[in-house]
């Protein structure tokens, strides 16, 4: 059984998707993370984000694994080595919306995803997985939440990571990548029809999951 779950920047949809594959004894699938790992290698290959050629010849090649942690934790492996923290910092973040929005890496991220996918019973978070990735899934969920509670939980997590950022810089960032991964040509951040829309301003996680699990059973 496929979950897919979208939504834009700093909703809690990686979060909620965590705690309900491990509920459910689900693998676990960030996406973002891959696009993420995918950008790391292109930064650290010294390749410009307007070389789309080189680009796509990395995107051939890379490998990028997601381990599930008997702690509930995800390890990001890129190319056998664990960048889980690495891509979470703030000039991969600055250029991911960038390398997400160019069709061929897609393609091949997409595909991998879907291979992820047949492994077994699957949650699967992102931002095209119940319209492109996986538009059959069982049940899908868009998370949404207000801009500024997106902000502030953005800032609480890269300050959990010890990430020294300011509140200004967070609130910057999500405003740009809202607008690159809603208004790009190749799958567009949008909540399928067929999708359960959850708004979490107010709702804690535990409320959100709750939710979520009322829907699956
Ligand atoms: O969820 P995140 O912040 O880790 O995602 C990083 C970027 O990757 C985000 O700006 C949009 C892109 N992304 C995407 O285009 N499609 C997905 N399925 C997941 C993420």
């Amino acid at each position: 059984m496929i979950i897919a779950i979208d939504g834009p920047a700093g909703a809690g949809k990686s979060t909620v998707a965590r705690i309900l594959a491990k509920k459910l004894g689900f693998l676990y699938v960030d996406t973002g993370a891959m696009y993420r790992a995918l950008t790391l290698k292109i930064l650290e290959n010294n390749v410009a984000i307007s070389d789309e050629p080189r680009i796509n010849a990395l995107a051939q090649k890379v490998r990028i694994d997601l381990r599930n942690n008997a702690d509930g934790s995800l390890s990001v492996i890129l190319d056998g080595r664990d960048v889980s923290l690495e891509i979470r910092q703030a000039r991969i973040t600055q250029f991911v919306s960038d390398v997400a929005k160019i069709k061929t890496v897609r393609q091949v991220l997409v595909a991998m995803q879907r291979d992820m996918g047949k492994r077994g019973d699957c949650v699967l978070d992102g931002r095209d997985i119940g319209t492109v990735v996986f538009p059959d899934a069982r049940k899908k969920f868009f998370i949404d939440a207000s801009k500024g509670v997106r902000v502030d939980r953005r800032f609480k997590e890269l300050k959990g990571l010890g990430q020294d950022v300011a509140i200004n810089d967070v609130e910057k960032d999500l405003s740009n990548r809202d607008k690159i991964d809603s208004t790009r040509e190749a799958s567009p951040l949008r909540c399928a029809p067929d999708a359960v829309y959850i708004d979490t301003t107010g709702l804690s996680i535990e409320q959100v999951v709750d939710k979520m699990l009322g829907f699956i059973k």
